[in-house]
């Protein structure tokens, strides 16, 4: 497996809770190396279009305040299989379904407040990463 790319995101939840460093040692630990990584407060629109996918569903309006509520980590991820790495790492949505030892099992708080975004797929993470990155400001 070649080496990939993901995009990651530390939520507000997180952030508020400053848990930044524990949750990027373990996504060291499982193998990804952070690349990029910025501390942003991302605006209304900034969350409207990154989150756009979801425009329809009945949470997309509290997901936008949610995660505009406070400081975000921005990070893109590199490893083997980074992008199933990631979602390894993270567990599922939902803390309530989400396995032992996951980033999402040990600190998000409910399926909204979930501590992590990261990308569902290659195609995805790239325009993710582009979403939030200039190409030299990823360093591998
Ligand atoms: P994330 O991986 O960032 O992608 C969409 C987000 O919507 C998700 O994590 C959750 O934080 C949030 N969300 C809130 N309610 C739901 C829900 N019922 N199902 C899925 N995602 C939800």
């Amino acid at each position: 497996m070649a080496i990939e790319r993901t995009f990651s995101i530390i939520k507000p939840d997180a952030t508020r809770r400053n848990l930044t460093g524990q949750i990027n040692t373990k996504l060291e630990a499982a193998g990804l190396r952070i690349v990029a990584q910025r501390r942003i407060r991302m605006s209304r629109e900034q969350a409207e279009a990154f989150y756009g996918v979801h425009r329809e569903r009945p949470f997309f309006g509290s997901l936008c305040s949610f995660m505009t509520s406070g400081p975000v980590v921005v990070q893109v991820l590199e490893g083997e299989n980074a992008v199933a790495r990631n979602r390894e790492v993270m567990g599922a949505t939902n803390p309530a379904n989400a396995a032992a030892g996951t980033i999402r099992k040990e600190f998000a708080e409910s399926i909204e407040a979930n501590s992590v975004h990261g990308s569902d797929s290659a195609e995805n993470a790239q325009i993710e990463i582009a979403f939030f990155f200039a190409g030299c400001d990823v360093v591998g």
